[in-house]
């Protein structure tokens, strides 16, 4: 069956940009006009595109709204770390070579049932909307972005992770065929991270399908990626192709490489210094401004009862 659907780019241009989003000139010319353009343009979607693209844009859940304007698009889509892809902020380019379908998500480990679902099966499986999120990078700067997707507690639920499971395992795609940032050596592919079971069932870990309403653009992980808004980003693993549930505490590749600089909690501390990078504040990027951080990037409210009895744990990086 044939049925027209309109586009983002089809909407007036004063609709699809809310004021909040609207490049400051000063931050397009931080950027570079080419760069913003690049993160801006989508490809026109071919047929085959995936139905699930039309449950775009998702119900914003107003519950996770936050204080700070949103970090515009073009800024965010022109600044990424996907070291998969290479290590530069203008990653982008590089990245429209991940092929995000067909993607099968592997669940195996202790769980009722391995198996392996197409990510379209899943999204439709699964109770979706948008939220406001703070996103905080262990280097000192900070965004903040309309996230969509379903709840991570909803996922679990779905996948009935056996009773002796403590630690949720992730790990990105494997191919450095197509993801050359993989032949790299140095560092121990596939990009691997972990949380305990008590934090994926936490109400803030969210399992990302898209943002800016849209389908999640590639240098952001595409087509499912992970966002724990009161961790540092390193944690907020990117283009997930394996769920693991096991009783044994997984190593993140940050972890596996450098431990003293990186470890499992990974919670935002400002008066917990990187050996490179205070904590103490953040650059908002688009806004040319430094805030001070917030403990738990200010999601404390939220999270801080996960942590009562680990206070011997290394919890803040
Ligand atoms: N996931 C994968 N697979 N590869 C990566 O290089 N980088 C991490 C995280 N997830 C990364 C990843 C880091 S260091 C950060 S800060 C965030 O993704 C960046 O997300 P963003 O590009 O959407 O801002």
């Amino acid at each position: 069956m044939q049925y027209h659907r309109r586009r983002g780019w089809e909407l007036p241009e004063s609709m699809a940009t809310p004021e909040a989003l609207v490049l400051s000139r000063r931050s397009v010319m931080a950027l570079g006009a080419g760069a913003a353009l690049t993160a801006m343009a989508r490809p026109a979607l071919a047929a085959g595109e995936p139905e699930t693209d039309a449950l775009h844009p998702y119900p914003r859940n107003p519950a996770y709204t936050i204080e700070r304007p949103v970090t515009a698009e073009a800024i965010n889509g022109a600044y990424n770390n996907f070291y998969e892809f290479g290590t530069s902020k203008s990653v982008a380019p590089m990245a429209q070579a991940l092929k995000t379908r067909p993607w099968v998500l592997k669940v195996d480990g202790m769980v009722e049932k391995e198996r392996e679902i197409g990510i379209d099966d899943l999204i439709m499986a699964l109770p979706r909307e948008e939220r406001l999120y703070r996103h905080r990078c262990v280097e000192a700067w900070s965004m903040t972005i309309p996230w969509s997707g379903f709840p991570m507690k909803a996922l679990m639920d779905y996948l009935k992770p056996l009773a002796g499971a403590k630690y949720v395992r992730m790990e990105t795609f494997y191919d450095p065929k197509m993801a050359p940032g993989q032949k790299a050596p140095f560092y121990p592919w596939p990009y691997v991270e972990g949380v305990t079971i008590e934090e994926a069932s936490n109400e803030l870990a969210f399992m990302v399908t898209g943002a800016y309403g849209k389908p999640l653009a590639k240098q952001f992980g595409a087509p499912i990626r992970l966002a724990l808004p009161w961790k540092y980003g390193f944690k907020s693993i990117k283009s997930i192709a394996r769920i693991t549930f096991t009783d044994k505490r997984p190593k993140g590749l940050w972890e596996a490489l450098q431990s003293s600089e990186y470890g499992f909690w990974a919670n935002v501390n400002p008066e917990v210094s990187h050996p490179r990078w205070s904590q103490a504040d953040e650059e908002v990027l688009g806004t040319g401004k430094r805030i001070p951080t917030k403990l738990f990037n200010g999601y404390g409210e939220y999270v801080a009862g996960l942590y009562k009895g680990l206070e011997k744990e290394k919890l803040w990086m």
